[in-house]
């Protein structure tokens, strides 16, 4: 890593020339024309912070619990899959990174490095498990048991995954997993493990999701899923207070508000436009977290301000994995976490509970 970086595009733009083309493109894109990929920054930018003065701020406490988690500040790592075409640290080295910063990390079922590898390489770091529900229902229930023995702390059932969205790159790419990597946490003999092959003029993980995972999922699964597991349940992808309404209704402890980092549906709103409305619906009731667009502590803030108890980040942890590996991740979350500082002492937080809904507006209340 050649220092200085100063902020995540800093280590988004030496990733860029360090990652492979095509695991590069299955990283970064977004579906369609990637509007929403762009609204998912363009967004916090129209949010305007009113700072307060004068509020002694000589000790910045970041500490927080979430879920029963103590961790060192509100921001986590979001699954994303595959980490081993970043880096041959791969999850574990995401893991560690994380847990070395206080954080949470949320593995991929689609990860390059298996449940019980990762708890070798992170014993110490707090663990979520991100589950896609296979059409094959006893695998799932497998994985729910590896979870539980690796001592991991929280379920996330990400919802809005049915099938892939069309990530054009992918397409033009005929992306596909490396032929040295495979999908971890399957045997290696089943075709679930090293399924993410293409044909000419498709995506091979967009082929792989429509062979494996369950399409004809419900809410109704969501409740089986509570009841399979004495672990809390999270559900990823809520974006309307209709659904944050039934996830509460299902038993469901947390969501976190996501538009998958703009890679299923294009046209939907950024994550931080949804969130008043689900932090209004159920905000009192389970906790709202939200992912999507955090490149700045500012961001961290605005989203802690409109309701959200904690925040991820997805493709920054994938541009420090490829910049240093483990190490890498780390540089980056201290980035980030010292920008998040810098915003609590500079509008008069010392606490994340005097981060207030008021101290967020949006930009056209300015021009009025
Ligand atoms: C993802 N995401 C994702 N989500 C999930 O539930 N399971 C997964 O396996 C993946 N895989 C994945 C791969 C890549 C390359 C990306 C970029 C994203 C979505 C992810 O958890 C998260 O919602 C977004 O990445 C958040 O947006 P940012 O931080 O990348 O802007």
């Amino acid at each position: 890593m050649a220092p200085p970086f100063v902020s995540v595009t800093d280590f988004e733009e030496e990733a860029h020339k360090i990652i492979d083309k095509k695991a590069l493109d299955y990283y970064r894109s977004g579906a369609g024309e990637q509007f929403s990929l762009n609204l998912n920054r363009e967004a916090f930018r129209r949010l305007r912070i009113r700072p307060r003065c004068l509020r002694d701020v000589s000790n910045v406490d970041t500490n927080c619990t979430v879920l029963g988690n103590q961790l060192k500040w509100p921001v986590g790592i979001a699954p994303t899959a595959m980490q081993k075409m970043a880096h041959s640290d791969g999850e574990g080295g995401n893991a560690k990174a994380a847990g070395e910063m206080g954080s949470v990390f949320i593995l991929s079922t689609l990860s390059t490095m298996s449940i019980e590898e990762v708890a070798q390489v992170a014993p110490d770091t707090c663990k979520w498990f991100q589950l896609y529900v296979y059409k094959d229902r006893s695998l799932t229930e497998q994985i729910l048991r590896r979870v539980e023995k690796a001592n991991f702390k929280a379920l996330v059932l990400t919802i809005d995954a049915p099938i892939f969205g069309q990530r054009w790159a992918d397409v033009r790419n005929n992306f596909s997993l490396p032929s040295h990597l495979r999908l971890a946490n399957f045997d290696t003999r089943s075709s679930q493990s090293d399924g993410v092959h293409s044909e000419e003029g498709t995506s091979g993980i967009n082929e792989y999701v429509a062979s494996q995972f369950d399409a004809t999922l419900t809410w109704k699964d969501v409740e089986w899923l509570v009841k399979s597991t004495y672990l809390p349940v999270i559900v990823k992808g809520v974006l309307t207070a209709e659904d944050a309404v039934l996830a509460r209704e299902f038993g469901c402890a947390g969501i976190i508000v996501s538009n998958h980092g703009a890679r299923q549906l294009d046209y939907v709103p950024a994550s931080i436009e949804a969130l008043p409305e689900v932090v209004k619906a159920v905000g009192d009731d389970i906790v709202v977290m939200l992912d999507g667009g955090i490149r700045h502590g500012n961001d961290v803030f605005k989203a802690l301000a409109l309701g959200a108890k904690m925040v991820f980040v997805g493709r920054p942890a994938i541009w420090g994995l490829g910049c240093g590996g483990s190490a890498g991740v780390r540089e980056m979350l201290k980035v980030l976490k010292k920008d998040f500082e810098i915003t609590m002492s500079l509008t008069g937080c010392q606490k994340l509970k005097d981060i207030q809904r008021n101290m967020v507006v949006h930009e056209s209340e300015y021009a009025k």
